[in-house]
């Protein structure tokens, strides 16, 4: 989809919107997957509520992106803008035990950051590739422990109220990979309350975890991680392993050699291909285990 009115475009300017003309998802996206639209980047976050109010009374829908991470979008030209936060500058201020860090902020390099000052908690998301945004909608997890544990409060678009408000982590509900926020809610900004932990202690958390995910994922190969969420009690990774699927490909879509929950684009995979992928190897687990397995990754088909 493409905004080519000028008097809208010079209303998108003036609230700080950079458009972005005919960008390719694929490249924004960590499987390499995707269509073409326009995307919309907000530099300030004062301006989304006229910026959606602007957006809906134009009629142009919209969809918000964090990372690409978890992602897997439709092919072709998409009947819906982006729209991305960019990176302020500084993307996180450290004060005491508190992180106060911005959505657009990269996960990664907020682990760092918060090592540096000697914080720890968050090791085991090392290596977990995406915004603290998205890491937050999403509950990410990973060896242990999830970054909800550690939220003392979020700053964030309401769609329902139509304005910006700020939650205390207690008023938020994060369980495994699924958290309160609504499907439409925009993370915005989160306070992290981390605990005291020397620089070298931390970074030999980071080391660990590190060293655990290079053994076991496809680090190096385009994917959006874990495809299927684990059943309680189960290992998506492992039920496909032992019905040997390791490798089933539609196209370029391939079921990952290293670890059977992930899914990679090993060339030029389409969204097609990767759907059909996807319910067939959920169509196989059904019919030997009796499990539906559930998306973990989050699919925007056109
Ligand atoms: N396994 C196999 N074959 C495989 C993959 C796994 O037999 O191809 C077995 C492993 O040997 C192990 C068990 O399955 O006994 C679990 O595997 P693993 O430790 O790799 O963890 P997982 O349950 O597959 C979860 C998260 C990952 C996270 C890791 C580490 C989900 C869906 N996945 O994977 O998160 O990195 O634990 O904590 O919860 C993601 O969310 O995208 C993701 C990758």
């Amino acid at each position: 989809m493409r905004v080519e009115d000028s008097k809208l475009r010079a209303e998108l300017a003036d609230l700080g919107v950079e458009i972005r003309s005919g960008t390719s998802m694929a490249e924004l996206t960590s499987l390499g997957i995707g269509g073409t639209t326009d995307l919309l980047r907000i530099t300030r976050h004062e301006s989304i509520c006229e910026l959606l109010a602007l957006l809906e009374r134009n009629q142009i829908p919209y969809k918000f992106l964090g990372g690409g991470s978890n992602l897997l979008i439709g092919d072709g030209e998409l009947p819906w803008i982006i729209l991305q936060l960019a990176k302020p500058d500084p993307e996180i201020v450290i004060e005491g035990n508190l992180a106060h860090v911005d959505a657009a902020a990269d996960l990664g390099r907020t682990v760092t950051f918060c090592a540096k000052h000697d914080l720890g908690g968050m090791e085991g998301l090392i290596g977990v590739p995406g915004t603290v945004g998205g890491a937050l909608r999403m509950n990410a997890g990973a060896y242990g422990m999830q970054i909800g544990s550690y939220v003392r409060e979020v700053k964030l678009y309401r769609a329902a109220e139509r304005r910006i408000e700020i939650l205390r982590g207690t008023q938020i509900s994060f369980e495994y990979r699924h958290t309160s926020f609504a499907p439409d809610d925009m993370m915005l900004a989160v306070t992290l309350e981390l605990p005291s932990k020397p620089f070298k202690e931390v970074l030999q958390g980071i080391r660990i975890c590190n060293e655990k995910r290079r053994s076991s994922q496809p680090l190096g190969q385009k994917s959006a991680g874990c495809i299927f969420k684990n059943p309680p009690g189960a290992s998506a990774g492992r039920m496909i392993d032992e019905l040997g699927l390791k490798g089933l490909s539609v196209g370029d879509a391939r079921v990952s050699d290293r670890h059977a929950n992930f899914f990679v684009n090993a060339g030029q995979a389409s969204a097609k291909d990767m759907l059909t992928l996807i319910a067939d190897v959920r169509r196989r687990v059904e019919n030997a285990f009796g499990v539906k397995l559930e998306h973990e990754v989050v699919v925007w088909d056109a």
